[in-house]
This record gives C-alpha cells, sequence and structure tokens, in this order.
C-alpha cells in the first residue's frame, strides 16, 4: 500500500511546475516527504536547507506534506528502506529516459519502487534552471514560481 511517497530533486528553487506535483501527490498517499537532495561540493543558488524553506512556506495549506533533506545515495534515505515509495513528475520524452534509468538504478540497489505523475501540460516547459536564468536577465517569472520565491530568487541576485 502506498501510504508514504517520497519526491526527490534538487528543487533550487521550488517552481509552479514541482507545486503541481507535490499537490497531486500529496492526495494519493497519507503522507508526502519532499526531499531535497543536495550535493555538499556543488554550489546551486539557494542552501539546502533555504530550498526547503521554501517549500515549507509553499506548501503550508498542505497538511501531509513535509520537507526534508538529504545528501547521500537517495536509496540510503531510511524511509525508502522501510514502507516508502518514490514519487516523479515527468515532463518530456527527455526526462522519462533519464528517470527511467535512475529507477532502474533505485530498484536494482534497494528495491525501491518508483511512481510517475505526469506534469500538466501547461507547466511542462517549467525548469528552475530557466527561470533563473530568465530573472537574472530581468525577464519576469511570475507564472512559473510562487511570489515568496519570486522574492528569494530577486534577494539573491541583488545581494
Ligand atoms: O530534480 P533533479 O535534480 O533532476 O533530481 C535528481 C535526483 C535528486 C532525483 C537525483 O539526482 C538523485 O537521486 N540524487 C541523489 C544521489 C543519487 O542517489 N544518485 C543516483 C541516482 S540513480
Amino acid at each position: 500500500m502506498t501510504q508514504h511517497l517520497v519526491y526527490p530533486g534538487s528543487f533550487d528553487p521550488v517552481t509552479r511546475g514541482h507545486l503541481d506535483v507535490i499537490t497531486r501527490a500529496s492526495a494519493l498517499c497519507e503522507k508526502l516527504t519532499v526531499l531535497v537532495t543536495y550535493n555538499p561540493q556543488k554550489q546551486g543558488m539557494f542552501s539546502a536547507e533555504e530550498r526547503a524553506s521554501l517549500i515549507r512556506r509553499a506548501t503550508r495549506h498542505l497538511p501531509n506534506v513535509a520537507v526534508d533533506t538529504w545528501s547521500g545515495l537517495l536509496v540510503d534515505y531510511p524511509p525508502l528502506t522501510e514502507d516508502a515509495h518514490l514519487v516523479k513528475g515527468l515532463r518530456t520524452t527527455t526526462d522519462f529516459e533519464y528517470e527511467m534509468q535512475m529507477a532502474q538504478f533505485n530498484r536494482a540497489m534497494k528495491q525501491v519502487e518508483s511512481l510517475f505523475l505526469v506534469t500538466d501540460p501547461a507547466l511542462s516547459y517549467i525548469s528552475s534552471t530557466l527561470v533563473k536564468e530568465i530573472a537574472k536577465y530581468g525577464g519576469d517569472i511570475s507564472s512559473f514560481v510562487v511570489e515568496e520565491v519570486e522574492s528569494a530568487i530577486r534577494e539573491k541576485l541583488n545581494s
């Protein structure tokens, strides 16, 4: 039974596309953990804690959503070796090929199952990387991220 789903990603930062997956996945399970995975050697725009805090603020209306951070191998995240399964969003066929390979590795290593949600076509082009790039050039990012995330990006760019 799917009681606990884990939605992993870099979320640097969380977009409206991610939030759509979070909302839909949280309706399919008792508990959804959004897991910010990070590499301590790789610097993003936001620290893992900042990314987690932005997700917490954007999901405060969803009572069964928790947010956590993890810098190890994904399959070693303790709930995944207990009773949780992974959930990911699929935007494009490129995502599909990459995600399929990761899902196969994760299942081969620790029998961790992955479930996929097809993203809303109205949001499927959104990527954190391109949102940051548009913001750097002064473009309007308000349709791609929520207001708090937009302000946080602007603050980073101005600091
Ligand atoms: O949103 P992203 O950055 O595409 O998410 C990728 C993520 C976090 C799912 C992937 O990089 C990952 O699983 N990272 C943790 C390290 C790991 O387990 N790598 C092997 C994957 S088979």
